[in-house]
């Protein structure tokens, strides 16, 4: 392995040897790798952001990412700020209440997946997204592993109290800034997990499981820079999975990657779905 290389390596990489993992990169869509896995073809994916761009949705680090335009936006997504500012609190709910994701609609891409799924080959479906376009394209509940939560739903900070997120706008739209939990007046946030916040260990544990028990695992519209979600790709690798990454931009993970797609995701996942599903027959 280059010395450049050994440097980029994401940490949670760093305890294991991937030099006989392949270093294919396409600009194009091709199936020379994938295609060779012996049947029965299990495929885990990963989603992020940047598959519900198309969708309206802004990604967090792409050229128009949220965060991109607005770095100061990523200093105050930490949990501590939320509950040490009741200003970031009133923030968030207003952006909550104005969020794209209530009116947006699922894309070929969320509809590629299904695809992949009724043609039997979805091991699971891992998402960081919280927008829950998945399940709205058709995807099944059961398959869908919702990393980072949902934005569908708010829970009390202190008792734990669920509540659809719709009520709680409501009350927000009816005058309340920052409307507190209705059994025990704690403070409330959208189901979803903030930085400084761990994921359920159920949660990650069944990601966990899809990632070691796939023969591809493919990456798709995320920056693989928010862990562990990104270490995923390291898991499935280790356990002996081939690596396909759709991104637009470069990823920590490309050099270890069968198959790099620097593609638009809405054009190139329906056609590498189409490939995979192709492969299985
Ligand atoms: N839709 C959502 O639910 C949503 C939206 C923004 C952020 N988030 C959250 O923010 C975090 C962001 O991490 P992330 O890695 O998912 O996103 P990210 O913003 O870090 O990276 C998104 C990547 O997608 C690429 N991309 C965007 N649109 C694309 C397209 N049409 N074709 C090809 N590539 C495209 C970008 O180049 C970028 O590298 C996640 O934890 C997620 O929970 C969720
Ligand atoms: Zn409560």
């Amino acid at each position: 392995m280059r010395r450049s290389e050994q440097e980029d390596r994401p940490a949670d990489l760093d305890a294991v040897d991937h030099e006989d993992v392949g270093r294919k990169s396409h600009t194009e869509v091709k199936c020379d790798t994938v295609c060779q896995v012996n049947e029965p073809l299990s495929v885990s994916v990963l989603t992020g952001a940047g598959i519900s761009t198309d969708s309206g949705i802004p990604d967090f680090r792409g050229p128009q990412g949220v965060w991109t335009k607005d770095p100061q936006a990523e200093a105050n997504a930490t949990i501590d700020r939320y509950l040490a500012d009741p200003e970031v609190r009133r923030r968030s709910w207003l952006a909550r209440v104005g969020h794209p994701a209530w009116t947006a609609r699922p894309n070929a891409a969320h509809r590629a997946l299904v695809d992949l799924e009724h043609a039997g080959l979805l091991r699971a479906l891992i998402t960081q997204n919280i927008d829950e376009l998945h399940q709205r394209a058709g995807s099944a509940p059961e398959k869908v592993i919702e990393l980072h939560g949902t934005m569908h739903r708010a829970e009390c900070l202190s008792c734990d109290l669920i509540t659809p997120m719709p009520e709680v706008l409501a009350r927000v739209a009816a005058g309340e800034d920052d409307p507190p939990c209705p059994r025990c007046g704690g403070i409330q946030k959208a189901n979803t997990i903030s930085f400084g916040q761990s994921l359920k260990p159920e949660v990650l544990g069944a990601a966990l499981d899809a990632a070691r028990s796939c023969q591809v695992f493919v990456a798709v519209g995320t920056s693989l820079t928010v862990h562990p979600a990104a270490g995923l790709c390291g898991e499935a690798l280790d356990a002996g999975a081939r690596l396909v990454i759709v991104n637009a931009q470069p990823t920590p993970y490309d050099p270890f990657a069968d198959q790099v797609i620097n593609e638009p995701i809405g054009q190139a996942l329906p056609v590498l779905v189409q490939e995979l599903i192709d492969a299985a027959r």
